[in-house]
């Protein structure tokens, strides 16, 4: 019998930045549950990184809460995929330091996000320049084979390409040379029709509900053809948004509605409502029920950390050994 090939091993990182919103969940949300059944999967909430930005402890306790809450809900399952807070595994800052030693400085200073980052107005503080190398370190640490990410991302994966061959041919063959997959490009359009996204204050939250998404919805931006004209479905932003939960069938019912000038845009603001509310319904509930069950949602958390630390700690014997030092024990 040939032996089983080593499972693939899938990572990805969220920034704990605040309330997800349509975006994030068809841009990254939705696919890291999908993929919980294609390999194991190592998750996590970036709070080592989100120091680089957020100076608040309140605020950064809140986040990390929050995001942990929200993937729980949307389907995230602890007994599947390993989810924890980065900062609970300490060993990856000392891996940041060890590929650091092999990390070029032209590299990190050709990094587009940290100049966009610069460029915003953020401190260009040593933490946000090396970045990139907790990055890697997130990623090696865990030998992963496979980084879901979005287009901003790519970049520094390609680093960590970079910095895992150059430490593989510098010390020892440690580090599976890790791929990115490109989460799927789906168009969110926000209220005002640009691309949703928390910078342009267009989003439409997962997690609102009632009065306050109802209007988030009806303020969706729209042309001002009269109600009984032809509505031209393909440049509409409610029609976009409906069709990322709607049947083939629906879409094209409702595109025919349009065309024929049988539906006008509150009535189709109306239904994206119901789509929302039907889709994220028992999600909202679980969500409500994890928020007062402070203490399971820190068990899955500790556990998901406990689990990870152990594949941690594995990869540092060998990395310490590879570079000349003694294995650790831990404590
Ligand atoms: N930088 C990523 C973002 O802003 C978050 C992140 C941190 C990450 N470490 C990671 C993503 C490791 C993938 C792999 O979205």
């Amino acid at each position: 019998m040939t032996p089983a090939p080593p499972t693939r091993r899938i990572l990805s990182g969220v920034q704990p930045s605040g309330k997800l919103h349509l975006g994030n969940y068809f841009g990254a949300v939705k696919q890291h549950i999908a993929l919980q059944d294609e390999g194991l999967c190592f998750y996590f909430i970036a709070d080592y990184h989100a120091l680089t930005t957020i100076q608040d402890p309140a605020l950064l306790r809140d986040n990390t809460r929050d995001v942990a809450l929200d993937y729980l809900a949307l389907g995230l399952d602890p007994d599947k995929a390993i989810f924890f807070r980065q900062s609970d595994v300490p060993e990856v800052t000392e891996l940041a330091w060890i590929l650091s030693t092999v990390t070029n400085m032209g590299l990190l200073e050709r990094a587009v996000s940290y100049k966009e980052k610069i460029d915003k107005g953020i401190e260009a503080s040593v933490g946000l320049f090396a970045y990139p190398v907790l990055m890697a370190a997130d990623i090696l640490i865990y030998r992963s084979h496979l980084v879901p990410v979005g287009k901003d991302q790519v970049q520094h994966i390609e680093m960590t390409q970079d910095m895992a061959g150059k430490f593989n041919r510098a010390f020892a063959e440690v580090f599976p040379i890790p791929n990115f997959r490109l989460d799927k490009e789906s168009k969110v359009p926000g209220t005002d029709g640009q691309k949703m996204s928390k910078s342009y204050g267009n989003t439409i939250e997962i997690f609102a509900e009632g009065k306050p998404l109802q209007k988030t919805v009806m303020s969706i931006k729209t042309d001002s053809t009269p109600l009984g004209s032809p509505l031209e479905p393909g440049t509409c932003n409610v029609f976009a948004l409906y069709s990322l939960f709607a049947s083939d069938a629906e879409k094209a019912d409702l595109a025919t509605k349009y065309r024929s000038g049988a539906i006008g845009y509150g009535e189709a603001k109306k239904l994206l409502l119901d789509k929302i509310d039907a889709h994220f319904g028992p999600a909202r509930e679980r969500r409500k029920q994890l928020a007062q069950n402070a203490s399971v949602v820190e068990d899955m958390m500790r556990k998901g950390a406990q689990r990870a630390r152990a594949e941690a700690h594995q990869t540092m014997t060998l990395v310490r050994e590879a570079v000349g030092m003694k294995p650790r024990s831990v404590g």
